[in-house]
């Protein structure tokens, strides 16, 4: 038995609304399979709501949803702590320092967020809200002083960027205060939507849900983008690239029967209706149990909430030491 305190992950997402197979693969798996190995602080990043910064009144719901997911696909609130960012103002705290060194240019550059920007309207001026999130991403990880960041692929500008401002803050005040955070990248870095667009997204509208039941989830991967050059079923077609063949990849256990689909469907000796009715087969069976923890919460509302307080109100005190923490190595302890 080791007594040595277990490593910290500090991990999350923004409340939009239900998460979906992309999240699953792209980062979620990690976090379940990890979450006994290191200790967790899971955020809901309310502070951070771009998508719905003209409807604030969504988040509340949205906030629910997202913990409700996560209690759904295993995570667990007793060994780990989901957070409200907004209910630990620490994080904003944080930000308003560390926004000392980070220079301008430094976020002009990040891609994921000249991605989003470019995702304006045209003529839309830019909310200064879109330089501050990364900073703030950046006191999310560094708050906990966390060492592993599992997240999606997009997200790697912003753990680049953290790992800079520790650097920055610990050479700056000569204290070895923030570990440098590692991303971890998910089994399924980017996964495509069901219209063949490179990325699952939930404003692309291409999306499964893990709420989704069996019926949404079977219509969906019926009208789901396939090998556009094969109009029948006896045209040899292509597995590569093909967003039904991904989803086998990523979901189907009985790899005998992928390959077996795959072999059939470059000779043209399967039709489009036997692939995608194993696929949805296999993604039901995946989403079962997931459904079931679902509808256990969905009857217990008091316990996402509870999972919800506990774990914010952990993150405060370990948010007021590490603040402590920051003002000392800042020389700003006024009143001692
Ligand atoms: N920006 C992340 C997203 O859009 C959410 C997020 C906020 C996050 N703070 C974080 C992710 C800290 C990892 C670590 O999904």
């Amino acid at each position: 038995m080791t007594t040595e305190p277990r490593k910290r992950i500090l991990t999350g997402v923004r409340p939009t609304g239900s998460l979906h197979l992309g999240h699953y693969v792209g980062a979620l798996e990690n976090w379940i399979r990890l979450q006994r190995e290191y200790e967790c602080f899971f955020l809901i990043a309310d502070y951070q709501v771009s998508d719905h910064a003209d409807d604030i009144s969504q988040v509340k719901g949205n906030v629910l949803e997202v913990a409700t997911d996560w209690l759904s696909v295993g995570l667990d609130p007793e060994g780990s702590h989901f957070q409200i960012e907004s209910l630990v103002p620490q994080h904003a705290e944080l930000t308003t320092w560390l926004s000392w060194w980070v220079p301008m240019g430094m976020l002009q550059r990040n891609p994921t967020l000249k991605a989003e920007m470019g995702n304006l309207a045209d003529g839309e001026s830019v909310p200064v809200a879109f330089f501050n999130y990364p900073m703030m991403q950046a006191a999310n990880i560094l708050m906990p002083r966390a060492h592993l960041v599992p997240v999606g692929e997009d997200q790697l500008p912003h753990i680049e960027l953290t790992r800079e401002i520790a650097r920055r803050f610990n050479r700056i005040f000569n204290v070895d205060l923030f570990p440098e955070p590692e991303a971890l990248i998910g089994r399924v870095p980017r996964l495509v939507g069901i219209d063949g667009n490179a990325k699952m997204s939930k404003s692309l509208g291409n999306t499964i849900n893990l709420k989704d039941d069996a019926a949404t989830v079977t219509s969906k991967v019926r009208s789901m983008y396939t090998d556009p050059t094969r109009l029948r079923a006896t045209d040899p077609g292509h597995v590569e690239g093909n967003p039904v063949f991904m989803y086998h990849d990523a979901f189907n256990p009985d790899v005998d029967e992928v390959n077996d689909l795959k072999e059939r469907y470059v000779l043209g000796k399967v039709g489009d209706v036997e692939v995608k009715t194993k696929l949805a087969a296999a993604l039901n069976t995946f989403l079962d149990p997931i459904r079931e923890k679902r509808a256990y919460y969905e009857a217990h509302p008091r316990e996402v909430i509870d999972a919800l307080a506990a774990g914010t109100e952990h993150t405060r005190t370990v948010a007021a030491e590490t603040m402590r923490q920051v003002r000392d190595a800042m020389g700003l302890n006024y009143l001692s």
